[in-house]
């Protein structure tokens, strides 16, 4: 019956249809611009789901009418309520397959986290800081060089992302206190990006640094302040949260293993700061808890968990496991200040 099949096709074949288009736009199927497509189709599975609930009461009420059984549209109405499921969760996993940067907070634009190229300029090496060469052969300096022109570029990017962030707690009107420590993780990714070019320029033997960035000229797009706080909610579990935490971490967990003494000043640098971004992100997901209504809880909670199933190795769950226990902290908080208003 017809009912059962938009039923089906809203449930499980639109949710992996969104999820595809997801993996395309974040460029890791292909790249190129898949945003409009993706649009289509949840436009597409919004009209289907609301056409299947629509046959399915309709053949609910017909069946009862005519005394036949109504078997059949009670599943077809089952499964259009699981759409309503399916559909957002895939956005959520879409969200996470963006990544939780290694690196910190990336700037998104559409969602996809964007970085600037790189091209021969030393104006954003910090100059005094040289590592040793000696001893290194020819393929392991260019992995070096591969590997810190990768961090820098994500540094780099963590500094417009914290220009997008307080240009968000401005409209959301948030105090004065978040907006000054937004600007102050600015700078400091600013530092970690002239670090992290310097250690890059010096294993490739050749001065490396930002280009022009357009991209970032990009903005979230028109939004209402509804939307804007679900979006910064998100983005700060995922990107702050977990991301900065994460990025912390494996600092850290390298200043274990490396001797190296310049990198290890910039390792020492940025898992200190990367720590505190992650506390700061803890504070704007404080802040934005009472604000956002309770879907966008019931996402972010979602969202926390997908983050924990999908750790590849020890140290992503541990830090994942932390994100799941900061924010059911913060969930009893509310809970308790709810209990005691009421008494
Ligand atoms: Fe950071
Ligand atoms: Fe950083």
């Amino acid at each position: 019956m017809p009912a059962i099949l938009f039923a089906a096709v809203v449930s499980f074949v639109l949710p992996i249809v969104y999820l595809v288009l997801w993996f395309k736009m974040l460029g890791r199927g292909g790249g190129g611009t898949y945003g409009a497509a993706w649009l289509v189709a949840v436009g597409t599975g919004a009209t289907m789901w609301l056409t299947s609930m629509v046959l399915s009461i309709r053949a609910i009420v017909l069946a009862r009418r005519s005394q036949q059984s109504s078997a059949g549209p009670v599943v077809a109405l089952v499964l259009t309520i699981l759409g309503a499921l399916t559909g957002p969760a895939s956005v959520l996993f879409g969200l996470l397959l963006a990544g939780g940067s290694a690196h910190g907070r990336p700037l998104r634009v559409r969602g996809r986290p964007r970085t600037a190229s790189t091209t021969n300029n030393d104006r954003w090496i910090e100059h005094d800081l040289v590592p040793d060469l000696d001893g290194l052969e020819s393929e392991q300096r260019a992995a070096h060089a591969t590997r810190w022109t990768r961090d820098a570029q994500a540094e780099h990017a963590s500094i417009a992302a914290f220009a997008r962030l307080s240009l968000d707690l401005l409209a959301l009107g948030a105090p004065p206190d978040l907006v000054d420590r937004t600007h102050h993780a600015a700078l400091e990714e600013s530092r970690h990006a002239r670090l992290t070019f310097a250690l890059a320029s010096a294993y490739a033997g050749v001065a490396i640094g930002p280009t022009q960035w357009p991209a970032a000229l990009r903005g979230a797009g028109q939004e209402n302040i509804r939307a804007a706080r679900r979006r910064v909610l998100l983005e700060s579990i995922l990107d702050g949260l977990y991301g900065e935490a994460l990025a912390a971490e494996r600092a850290r967990c390298e200043l274990d293993t490396c001797r190296e003494a310049s990198v290890r000043k910039v390792l020492a640098v940025i898992a200190e700061d990367e720590a505190r971004h992650a506390d700061l992100a803890m504070e704007v997901v404080s802040w934005l808890w009472d604000r956002v209504d309770a879907v966008a809880r019931e996402d972010a909670g979602r969202l926390a968990e997908a983050i924990v199933s999908r750790a590849a190795d020890d140290l992503e769950f541990a830090v994942a496991s932390g994100v799941v226990d900061r924010l059911a902290r913060l969930e009893n908080d509310a809970m308790s200040c709810d209990v005691r208003a009421a008494a």
